[in-house]
């Protein structure tokens, strides 16, 4: 039998069609070229200071595994599924342009401790991708809150207006959510960037290999320490997915706060007309759609997590098939992630708020009874007696159809002859909010230094990672 495949000398028969097609992983992986072909440049580099090949040799692959990368990354290369993987379709590229000495590239080497290192590698690079759009939406927003710091609207819990605050303080929250989704990200890296290569197909290899060296061309910062454990984890994958799935998280929970600021009910902000779209029925519709996708997106990677974490959990060790099936889901969810950043970085810049209807919604909401409360707390009435007395002048607000900062001094008087003249401060809106000055709160003050805290301590964190190439 003429061989097809380089593993099939023991086999006498080819390779079922059907199976063919449902085994191979090249139609997906080829997405790894540019890792595997520089895991392999690393990989050949070492066996010949190690004198485990010749260096014509060595040097002649390292060639051709450059010229193929340029070839693939040109689209010159028409892959054949027989290939099965991409570690497969390089080597017989390779193989193809420098004759059987190419097949020397795969001494004291495994697929198995191949495909770990090429995955941990597009990881890597993925997480610093995530991580620097993850700054340009946290600049986004950062830029909205400034030009939008004395814009008022009210807070919301149980979606019932509770107390008003400054639109550049709900803002600046995500900026908090996006700050952790980093940090998550550059935690995940530390055990992203071991070396698994030299773990074999699960025991190691006899030639004298030098991993560190080979660490050390691929900027990992770390060698595996057990073969077994290398060639089957794919927790990187599972801490990555879950670090996506909270990015996620937090860009649908964004989402949902642009809807409801768009919608017929609120009317706070405009959504650019580039980012919505229109209804093929109903003429006057525009549709914040760019927000629904990425709540809609967040399902699917919510969902490559748990295929991740259901492939590993019955795995027997060591490297079992069944892994191949990261991929999918992993490319899915890096592709889904840096797509649905993107979109809410125009949705940031694009979005306008509309300052006179947070004002109108603010000044009808009852906003201030918490500080009227407060105000008669701190002239000694317990807490709960103040509590009961604002509520019956929210109720009488309520009946009268009034707002609480039309009260004046005199009416407030009916409800406690405490409320003296500075009572209409706490009424009036802007005020009440200002006196939230303490660190973290809403008062302009203290949202401007959150801002410059962000501004000088988020946006360039690459300091835990290190580049060496
Ligand atoms: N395509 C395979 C994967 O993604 C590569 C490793 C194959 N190893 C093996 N022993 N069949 O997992």
């Amino acid at each position: 039998m003429t061989q097809k495949k380089p593993w099939q000398g023991r086999f006498s028969a080819e390779t079922d069609e059907v199976f063919e097609v449902f085994s191979e992983s090249l139609s997906f992986d080829y997405r790894l070229f540019s890792q595997d072909i520089a895991g392999s440049i690393a990989h050949c580099r070492m066996l010949v200071k190690q004198a485990i090949i010749p260096k014509e040799s060595g040097d002649k692959i390292i060639q051709a595994l450059k010229k193929v990368r340029e070839e693939i990354a040109a689209g010159k290369i028409e892959f054949d599924p027989a290939w099965e993987d991409i570690h497969m379709a390089v080597e017989a590229c390779v193989i193809s342009k420098t004759g059987p000495v190419g097949g020397a590239m795969h001494t004291a080497r495994s697929r198995n401790d191949q495909v770990a290192t090429d995955l941990r590698l597009y990881v890597r690079d993925s997480i610093l991708e995530i991580q620097s759009l993850l700054s340009g939406l946290m600049t986004a927003f950062i830029e909205k809150a400034k030009q939008y710091i004395d814009v008022i609207l009210p807070g919301l819990t149980h979606l019932q207006h509770a107390q008003a605050v400054r639109f550049s303080h709900h803002l600046m929250a995500y900026v908090e959510m996006l700050r952790r989704d980093s940090q998550r990200l550059s935690d995940a890296l530390k055990r992203v960037n071991v070396l698994p290569l030299g773990s074999g197909a699960l025991s190691g290899t006899t030639f004298p290999l030098d991993r560190e060296y080979v660490a050390d061309q691929l900027g990992f910062e770390a060698i595996s320490r057990n073969s077994m454990d290398a060639v089957s984890d794919r927790d990187f994958v599972v801490e990555f997915l879950a670090a996506a799935a909270l990015i996620m998280a937090h860009l649908s929970r964004f989402s949902e706060d642009l809807i409801i600021w768009n919608s017929a009910y609120a009317r706070f902000i405009e959504l650019p007309d580039a980012l919505t779209t229109g209804s093929s029925m109903m003429p006057q519709k525009k549709n914040p759609d760019g927000a629904e996708l990425i709540r809609g997106k967040s399902g699917r990677v919510f969902g490559h997590l748990m295929a991740m974490l259901t492939v590993l959990k019955g795995l027997p060790m060591t490297y079992n098939r069944d892994l191949q099936e990261d991929k999918e889901p992993l490319f899915d969810a890096v592709d889904t992630v840096k797509a649905a950043i993107s979109v809410a970085v125009l949705l940031v810049k694009g979005l306008e708020a509309i300052p006179e209807r947070m004002a109108e919604a603010t000044a009808w909401g009852y906003l201030q009874a918490t500080d009227l409360a407060d105000y008669l707390a701190k002239k000694g009435i317990p807490f709960r007696d103040a509590h009961a007395i604002v509520g019956r002048l929210v109720a009488h607000a309520i009946e009268n159809g009034k707002a609480l900062s039309a009260y004046t001094t005199e009416e407030l008087q009916k409800f406690s002859p405490l409320f003296e003249k500075d009572a209409l401060e706490v009424t009036a809106i802007d005020k009440g909010v200002d006196q939230r000055s303490g660190f973290g709160m809403t008062g302009r003050s203290a949202v401007m230094e959150q801002i410059e805290f962000a501004e000088n301590n988020y946006l360039k964190n690459r300091e835990t990672h290190s580049e060496k190439k």
